[in-house]
């Protein structure tokens, strides 16, 4: 693991932005792996940024999203296909139709689940995987438990889980109880990982996750047996984890 700490959350966001258009510039026609949450929205904007000044184009690359909401449509505008259309697809310049995300309002979740899983297939492995974690250690939304999955599945959300995402919904019971993600497999197989955390909420869990046990308790302890993982953080949030080097 490449461990890189940040004093202002500017320059992590232009840090991994490099990183992932590095990618895209080294290999055009890139699969580009993409996460949702409030911790990327800045390092989509420094791609953004990098694609108004003609460093980096989209056009031949692919992306595929890591998780939706179950119930809501594309459009609706709690999805994270809204989120990934305001934040970054109508943004730059994608080829229509080479945006990928599970349909989490398809009347056969489980047969949704197959369908993006074999597109995932089709793909091989990702070029690069953009990642964060959840407050409770999860990725994607691979959450806490006994056993982790490597195929993409319907999961049932942890009232935690429901609660830190609660902030984009009117209310708490709007947040949808369950979710369409992609497993722990086709993130771990990404030729590079970029992964980023800011803030200061996430210190104990990222202590936990790459300081502790691989635990399925805590999904993103997984991480460590990554051998290209890019770790990006900024000063607040490294505390416990650089601490103890
Ligand atoms: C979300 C997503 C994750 C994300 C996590 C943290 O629900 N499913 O991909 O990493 O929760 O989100 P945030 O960045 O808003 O803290």
């Amino acid at each position: 693991m490449q461990l890189k700490i940040f004093q202002s959350e500017e320059e992590l966001d232009l840090a991994a932005a490099y990183s992932v258009a590095q990618v895209i510039i080294e290999k055009p026609h890139a699969k580009i792996g993409l996460a949702t949450g409030q911790t990327p929205i800045g390092l989509y904007e420094k791609l953004f940024q990098l694609f108004e000044k003609g460093q980096v184009s989209f056009k031949q690359a692919t992306s595929y999203n890591i998780d939706e909401y179950v119930g809501l449509d594309r459009d609706h505008p709690q999805s994270f296909y809204s989120f990934m259309k305001t934040h970054l697809f109508s943004n730059v310049d994608f080829t229509e139709g080479h945006m990928h995300i599970p349909n989490g309002a398809a009347p056969d979740l489980e047969a949704e689940a197959k369908r993006y899983e074999d597109l995932l297939n089709e793909a091989g492995q990702l070029d690069v995987q953009i990642l964060s974690i959840g407050l409770n250690g999860h990725i994607g939304f691979n959450e806490p438990g006994s056993t982790l999955q490597a195929e993409t599945h319907v999961v049932t959300l942890t009232q935690d889980t429901r609660q830190a995402n609660s902030k984009a919904f009117p209310s708490p019971s709007d947040v949808p109880k369950q979710a369409i993600t992609m497993g722990l497999g086709a993130m771990m197989k990404a030729r590079k990982i970029v992964f980023i955390a800011k803030g200061g909420a996430k210190a104990a869990i990222l202590k936990q996750a790459f300081k502790g046990p691989i635990d399925p308790l805590v999904p993103g302890s997984l991480l460590q047996l990554h051998p290209n993982l890019e770790v990006y953080l900024d000063a607040k949030t490294a505390t416990l984890i650089a601490d103890e080097r």
